[in-house]
């Protein structure tokens, strides 16, 4: 067990921005940001979406990953060595109840995108018209075994890594493989803009129309924001708790937010034109990755062999994301009650794949138990990103923002003086001001209150 003075740390920036970015990269942004732009109407989203990652996103980024620092501990013990005695460190219950929800049909995604890897591996899509290949998503997610199979296989990794530690498990498999993936997206990108048809793409992405905008869409925006950054649930207050004490922490959380969203706005460019050229469903859901991009691979020079290394390396992305997740509940139990690390992990492992079988049922036997007009998975969905992030954002803003001393924000921003900070008086604006009445008014006009 790692007693305080002795806690491992990330080797260098590179260690830390690989780690983060791991974790704040994945299926967030190649399979969610593009399927609920389809469902909320394209551009006026999206703009809303940048907004949030503005305003909301990274004050709240560099809250929690200072907070960690501070603290040397994961959120339970951040909340309660700055300021014992007090409640706060309830908000670490929401993280905890978010890691569960979120990992939960997390893993059933990514089990999707080893699916894919094997399908593309074996030519399932080789000559297939976009109908046929529409038709072959909904057949395997609609199976119970097979996409269990590959959420419980992926769940194993999962847990394998998170149990070889912190260093050795998550630095070495985020550095390398990111930027593959990131080169991979580009070739789509620039093969779906020269599609006949992809103009309609464009107007898609790029024309606002914001009358079309609901209040639902606007609270999706935002909970996509912290999802795509990983935020809310504690995650960058154990990932800062480990970053070294003579790094800078405003540039630290303005790559990670920077890159995050690049590589949205990429896979949305590698995917509408696509989506418009092949006649998809822009709206068509979960699967508008699925069905659209095998189309695209087709029609590239080594298709098949890029379709392949695209959804292994999606696989890994959503791996360095998933035993973010995972570590959030494991470090509060090996913390928080002492328990060992390999006990923790494989108890919690197991609780959240049990939880996960009826978020991949929900495509299948269970398509029809629905609840508030959505199934299983949606709602799972909409309960952790869309209620349980936010709302643990606002406690982490309004910890930084109100709760902690400036002197200490400032002290932590400026690794003890030794560092300008000419964005303190802006960050702590946003903190304490803009992002929690932001939080709150978007909560209120998507429940229809304002
Ligand atoms: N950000 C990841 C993605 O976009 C998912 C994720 C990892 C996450 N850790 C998190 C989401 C913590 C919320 C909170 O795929």
């Amino acid at each position: 067990m790692t007693s305080v003075s002795q806690r491992d740390s990330f080797t260098g920036k590179y260690g830390f921005i690989a780690a983060a970015a791991g974790s704040a990269i994945g299926l967030g942004n190649i399979w969610k940001f593009p399927y609920i732009t389809g469902v909320y109407g394209g551009s006026a989203f999206i703009i809303v979406y940048l907004i949030c990652i503005l305003l909301i996103g990274l004050p709240v980024m560099l809250s929690e990953i200072t907070v960690g620092r501070r603290a040397q501990k994961g959120v339970f013990g951040a909340y309660k060595n700055l300021a014992p005695g007090t409640p706060w460190f309830f908000s670490g219950y929401m993280g905890i109840a978010a890691a569960f929800l979120i990992l939960s049909f997390y893993g059933v995604v990514a089990g999707w995108t080893m699916e894919y890897v094997v399908k593309a591996l074996t030519g399932a899509f080789s000559g297939k018209t976009p109908d046929e290949i529409g038709a072959m998503f909904g057949g395997f997610i609609g199976q119970t075994a097979k996409p269990i199979f590959w959420q419980i296989g992926f769940m194993s990794l999962t847990c394998f890594i998170v149990i070889a530690g912190i260093k050795n498990g998550i630095e070495r498999y985020s550095k390398i493989l990111m930027p593959v993936l990131l080169v991979i997206l580009f070739f789509l990108c620039a093969r779906s803009v020269t599609l006949d048809g992809a103009a309609k793409g464009f107007e898609f992405l790029f024309k606002p129309d914001f009358s079309k905008l609901s209040s639902e869409a606007v609270l999706a925006a935002l909970g996509h924001a912290f999802f795509s950054l990983s935020l809310g649930m504690g995650t960058l207050v154990t990932y800062g708790s480990y970053v070294k004490k003579n790094e800078s922490l405003g540039p630290l959380a303005v790559h990670i937010t920077t890159a995050d969203t690049i590589i949205a706005l990429l896979a949305g460019i590698a995917i509408f034109p696509a989506v418009f050229a092949f006649g998809i469903e822009p709206a068509a859901g979960p699967g508008l990755v699925f069905v659209t991009l095998p189309n695209v691979f087709q029609q590239m020079p080594f298709g098949s062999f890029f379709c392949v290394l695209f959804f292994f390396l999606l696989a890994i992305a959503a791996l360095t994301s998933s035993i973010s997740i995972l570590e959030v509940v494991v470090t509060h139990l090996v913390e928080d009650f002492r328990v060992s690390r390999k006990t923790a992990t494989i108890v919690t492992t197991l609780v959240i794949t049990l939880f996960g079988i009826p978020c991949s049922l929900s495509f299948g036997v269970m398509s029809e138990f629905k609840f508030l007009g959505a199934n299983f998975f949606d709602n799972v969905d909409h309960i952790a990103s869309n209620f349980l992030l936010p709302l643990g954002g606002l406690c982490i803003s309004l910890f930084v923002g109100w709760k902690m001393a400036r002197k200490d924000v400032e002290d932590e921003l400026s690794n003890g003086g030794t560092l300008g900070t000419g964005y303190l008086t802006i960050f702590l604006f946003l903190a304490k001001i803009v992002a929690p009445i932001a939080i709150t008014a978007v909560f209120l006009h998507g429940l229809n209150i304002i």
